[in-house]
């Protein structure tokens, strides 16, 4: 990774939304810093990480915004979505309603935000196998329907979030 004070060739800014509790905040605590809690508090407002990496040879900075899944809680719409060309749109595996509310938040993304921005669908928590609620395949179909990229991960064992992260990243590009 590039140390402090190199130069950085592009910023990108990328957005978590989904329903509560389905592993925002975690996600992003497992890119940016290799962490994990799980204690995690429910978002209030907004909250950003950062992480440097290189795609292609560039130093990219990944600006990654964390908001509330709670309506209550969340941060101004219009604000959240200015300028983001990345996003990820999760769901729990285990937890059928986060899945079913997809389309509304793929609404509120399309209304709001830049018409090239590239999404990913993101079913989190596959650890816990033996409570799943939405199968791999239609939610691959739906993906597939929407046009919009699609993976598995566990914020807890650090499944494919690296990889969910650099598809959208290298897709930017
Ligand atoms: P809001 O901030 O309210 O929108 O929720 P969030 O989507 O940010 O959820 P958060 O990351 O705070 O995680 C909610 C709960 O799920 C916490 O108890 C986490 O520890 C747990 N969790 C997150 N990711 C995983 C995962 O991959 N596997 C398991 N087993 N638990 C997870
Ligand atoms: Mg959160």
């Amino acid at each position: 990774a590039p140390t402090t004070g190199e130069k950085i060739d592009y910023v990108f800014k990328v957005v978590l939304i989904g329903d509560s509790a389905v592993g925002k905040s975690q996600i992003l605590n497992r890119f940016a810093r290799n962490e994990f809690l799980l204690d995690s508090k429910a978002t209030i407002g907004v909250e950003f990480q950062t992480r440097t990496l290189v795609i292609q040879h560039k130093s990219v900075k990944a600006q990654i915004w964390d908001t509330a899944g709670q309506e209550r809680y969340r941060a101004v719409t219009s604000a959240y979505y200015r300028g983001a060309v990345g996003a990820l749109l999760v769901y729990d595996v285990t937890k059928r309603p986060t899945f079913e509310h997809i389309p509304r938040w793929l609404d509120e993304l399309r209304a709001h935000a830049d018409r090239n921005i590239v999404i990913m669908l993101v079913g989190n928590k596959i650890d816990l196998q033996d409570q799943r609620a939405v199968t791999t395949e239609e939610a691959k179909e739906f993906a597939q329907k929407e046009g919009l990229f699609f993976l598995e991960t566990s914020a807890l064992q650090a499944t494919n979030v690296e990889t969910a992260f650099q598809t959208v990243l290298t897709e930017i590009f």
